[in-house]
């Protein structure tokens, strides 16, 4: 079949595989290459054991592949044939050198750029769909000019805003679009390219036009805004805890206000996810690069709460267990940093784990889809692991259990027969607020909820 154009995404992962999906599966008129350099990461793309789980992507995928949508690791070739190039490789903390813990790591992203102006014979649109800091698309401008051709790149910003466990809906049903260009001739008519791609299902006004650099920092700022909710949120949590005001109440009295809104304002044992923290501390050091340092502070709060949030939880639990749990066994329901995701990356539990395993506790996991992940975040550290796939059989002879993540099949479980199988005096602590806490206190247990008063038999 002849295509319209040619679509090449380079890096297949949370972000790439869906996204290219989900083009492939509205405009079959392009064909989308992905690619990756992990082989293992595109034999399992062209299998139906997908390298992530999100919902309704394995049908999509299966949909498509072999039609107009390919894995492949064959960079170089494609490039060649490429008229629009998608970039979506990590960006991670970078941990080592100059900004070392703050600034992003752009080496992958690098590689990319050097890679294009080695195999292109044509002009290209280059979009950056990876998460960057403001300003790269000027030096990724600079390596495409080294291409000793007189072949022309336009760079254009259109950074990803879906959400981990829900990709595929949020892919579909995108709030916003966001599409950031050079205003120049070539500029916007690249800018237009993108757009019609989107224009196959995403409403006209939902596709938002801005200047390059308005778009790269408008990605970081929306994750350090939907993080400074959560970080306030919890930091209430805390004071609720001295005060016997509830959360949840308040969560709702404020969320009432439209202004305000009702979205993101869960209390929890602390944000996790691969993106969050990078990306605000990317932040932060930009700001300082640029002498802002007063910038800098308030956004580095946002992280410093969220460590905060984690520190406490852990401490409550020991001082909660009468200062001595070495050797006892405390079971995490949960690995995943959000529920309906194998996703692990920079979750709480692992922060949790590590700190009560610290402490000489033996420590259970349980997690519907993390396990294997859980296994690889912990090899190595010294203590007492286990993991469990049946959480009755996690939960046997516990004296504790941690709710870390908020996977809804965990308030379905018969409370009584785990609470009849664990040590007493049983104890829940709900980092999450995910179970039903009176009637826990009702079985027999002692009910640690978070933002909330606790609900105990000790006199
Ligand atoms: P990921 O680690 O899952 O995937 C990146 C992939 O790129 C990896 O499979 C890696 O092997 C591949 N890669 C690296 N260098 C390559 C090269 N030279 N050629 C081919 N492949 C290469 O990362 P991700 O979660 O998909 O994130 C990608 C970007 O999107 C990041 O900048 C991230 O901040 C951003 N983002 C992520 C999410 C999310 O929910 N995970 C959401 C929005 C934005
Ligand atoms: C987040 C953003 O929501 C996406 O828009 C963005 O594209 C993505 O980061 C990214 O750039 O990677 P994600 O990390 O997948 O998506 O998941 P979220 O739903 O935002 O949750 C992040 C963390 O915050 C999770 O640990 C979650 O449990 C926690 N959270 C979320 C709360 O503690 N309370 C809330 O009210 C909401």
């Amino acid at each position: 079949m002849e295509f319209k154009k040619r679509i090449l995404c380079i890096g297949a992962g949370y972000v790439g595989g869906p996204t290219m999906a989900v083009i492939a599966l509205k405009c079959p008129e392009y064909r989308v290459d992905v690619v990756d350099i992990n082989q293992e990461r595109i034999n399992a793309w062209n299998s139906d054991d997908l390298p992530i789980f999100e919902p309704g992507l394995l049908e999509i995928v299966k949909e498509r592949r072999g039609k107009n949508l390919f894995f492949s690791t064959n960079t170089e070739e494609n490039i060649t044939k490429a008229d629009i190039i998608f970039v979506s490789v990590n960006t991670p903390t970078k941990t080592f050198g100059e900004g070392a813990g703050m600034a992003s790591d752009l080496q992958y992203w690098e590689a990319t750029a050097h890679q294009i102006v080695k195999h292109a014979q044509s002009d290209k649109i280059i979009v950056e769909k990876s998460t960057l800091p403001v300003r790269t698309a000027e030096a990724m401008e600079r390596i495409l000019k080294m291409h000793s051709g007189n072949i022309k790149f336009e760079v254009i910003s259109n950074p990803e805003f879906l959400s981990e466990g829900t990709a595929i809906k949020d892919l579909l049903e995108a709030d916003r679009v966001l599409i950031g260009a050079h205003d120049t001739k070539e500029g916007n008519s690249a800018s237009q390219e993108i757009t019609d791609i989107y224009r196959h299902w995403i409403p006209e006004e939902r596709i938002i036009t801005t200047n390059l650099w308005s778009s790269e920092l408008s990605k970081l700022i929306a994750n350090a805004f939907l993080a400074q909710r959560i970080s306030s949120i919890n930091s209430i949590s805390a004071l609720c805890e001295k005060t016997d005001a509830d959360i949840s109440e308040i969560a709702h009295a404020i969320g009432s206000d439209s202004r305000i809104g009702n979205k993101f304002l869960q209390t929890s044992v602390g944000f996790g996810g691969s993106c969050f923290k990078k990306d605000i501390l990317n932040l932060v050091y930009i700001a300082k690069s640029y002498g802002l340092y007063e910038v800098a502070d308030y956004w580095e709060s946002v992280v410093t709460m969220n460590e905060y949030q984690k520190s406490r939880f852990v401490r409550k639990i020991i001082k909660e267990m009468f200062n001595t749990v070495a050797g006892k066994k405390i079971t995490l329901f949960g690995f995943a940093f959000k529920a309906n995701t194998g996703d692990t990356r920079e979750s709480p539990a692992i922060d949790i784990t590590k700190a009560l395993l610290d402490e000489n506790v033996r420590v259970t996991i349980h997690d519907p889809k993390a396990i294997e992940n859980a296994k690889i975040d912990l090899k190595g550290i010294d203590g007492n692991i286990t993991y469990e796939t049946d959480p009755y059989k996690a939960a046997a002879n516990s004296n504790a259990l941690v709710i870390a993540t908020e996977w809804d099949q965990f308030k379905d479980l018969d409370y009584s027969q785990i609470y009849k199988s664990m040590e007493k005096p049983a104890f829940i602590f709900d980092g999450r607020n995910l179970l039903d806490h009176k009637k826990l206190f009702g079985i027999g247990f002692n009910v640690y909820p978070t933002g909330k008063q606790q609900l105990t038999h000790f006199s």
